[in-house]
């Protein structure tokens, strides 16, 4: 007789009574998270350990009358982990995503986690994944303020006024407490009025409505950058004044200059390194390659020797376990270029599902009464 198996699934009703929303308590996990990334106790998919995820993308002219196209924003991606730690635990994070979703009243994108016993490797659960990703995407700029913003921040600039960046600015929230005005642009005016509105409730600060990336971000201490690729966001280094931090959740551009005389952080750059190597072997130009990838920017120029060989480019998981510094003076302008990692995935709907567990929430599933084959 084998060994029975059963795990914990839960919907996304009960990951909201666990608190997956508990964005203070996810910005502490993630701290806790980007310590293990900078002391090394971590392990990500691919030869190097440290990718992002794999990609399912569909051709432009599918051959096969069922096969998607491909679009905006369509594909289907796998990004697996290893988290130490108190954690100790494997996961997957699998998701679709899908432009014409919302039309449907769905989101853009439907995520699942999975997380697995890292020495039997049975499942332990299954739960809904939007909001465990929303939230640790969210709560990385929160991080990003602990180490790199001016303490006395008051001003917040906002690029895109999606549902991700509700998200960071409740990560960037939890640890800004002198927050006096929100600054907004998005393409559509009326999603940036109705997320001042409910930035008001919820933080009882002023907002402003912009008319362009410039009004939002001139006058801002901490800037957060989360939109969709509708059109590009172009940022003009004159923009960013001095003590200020930018922070990219999404894609953006900043003229050469300011790369050249900011200091440079990314989540992990040892993840941006894969992203620099998969590039170097995917078919047609370099250049087109970087172009696809948040950070694309950032790769030509250390390509062209402008800026450092990418392994001298600090991660936040640094700062976080103290090897390098975050922010050292009022007046040096900062940038944070993130682009997600599995490992987010994983810390917080860990930390979401002991605390299910014990509230006894969820819907045990068996897998086996005793395994078939074994
Ligand atoms: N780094 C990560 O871990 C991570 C995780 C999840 C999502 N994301 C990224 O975050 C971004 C936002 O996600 P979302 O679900 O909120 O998207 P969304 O499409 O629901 O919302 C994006 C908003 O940005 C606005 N926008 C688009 N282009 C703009 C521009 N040039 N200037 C101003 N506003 C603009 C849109 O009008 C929209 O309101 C996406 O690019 C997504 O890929 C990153």
């Amino acid at each position: 007789m084998g060994k029975r198996t059963e795990f914990l699934f839960l919907n996304e009703e009960e990951m909201i009574e666990a608190g997956v929303l508990d964005s203070a308590r996810c910005v502490d996990v993630l701290d806790e998270m980007f310590q293990l990334l900078g002391k090394g106790d971590y392990i990500m998919g691919g030869p190097n350990h440290n990718e992002h995820g794999i990609k399912l993308g569909f051709p432009k002219d599918p051959q096969f009358p069922n096969m998607p196209a491909d679009g905006p924003d369509r594909r289907f991606m796998a990004m697996v982990a290893y988290l130490g730690g108190r954690f100790n635990i494997a996961g997957e994070k699998w998701y679709g995503s899908n432009i014409i979703n919302p039309s449907r009243g769905l989101p853009r994108s439907v995520l699942m986690v999975m997380l697995n016993d890292v020495d039997t490797c049975e499942p332990v659960a299954l739960m809904s994944g939007n909001l465990v990703s929303a939230v640790r995407t969210g709560s990385v700029p929160g991080v990003g303020v602990r180490y790199l913003a001016r303490k006395d921040s008051k001003i917040v600039g906002l690029i895109g006024a999606g549902p991700i960046q509700k998200a960071c600015l409740q990560g960037i929230m939890v640890d800004a407490k002198q927050v006096e005005e929100i600054r907004i642009f998005d393409l559509n005016s009326e999603t940036a009025k109705s997320f001042g509105d409910w930035a008001k409730e919820q933080y009882g600060v002023n907002y402003v409505v912009c008319e362009s990336i410039e009004d939002a971000i001139s006058i801002a201490d901490i800037i957060s950058s989360a939109t969709s690729r509708l059109r590009p966001v172009n940022i003009q280094n004159e923009w960013l004044k001095k003590g200020s931090l930018i922070m990219f959740t999404g894609a953006g551009l900043i003229d050469e200059p300011y790369y050249t005389s900011c200091k440079l952080y990314f989540d992990n750059a040892k993840m941006h390194a894969a992203y620099m190597d998969d590039a170097r072997r995917s078919a047609g130009p370099l250049e087109a390659a970087y172009q696809g990838m948040m950070g694309g920017q950032i790769y030509s120029l250390i390509d062209a020797g402008k800026l450092p060989a990418i392994d001298k480019i600090p991660s936040l998981g640094d700062c976080a376990c103290g090897t390098i510094k975050g922010r050292e003076s009022d007046d040096e302008r900062i940038c944070l270029m993130t682009s997600g990692m599995p490992i987010e995935d994983v810390a917080w709907s860990y930390d979401c599902y002991l605390r299910a567990k014990e509230m006894g929430l969820g819907t045990t599933l068996k897998l086996w009464e005793s395994p078939h084959w074994s």
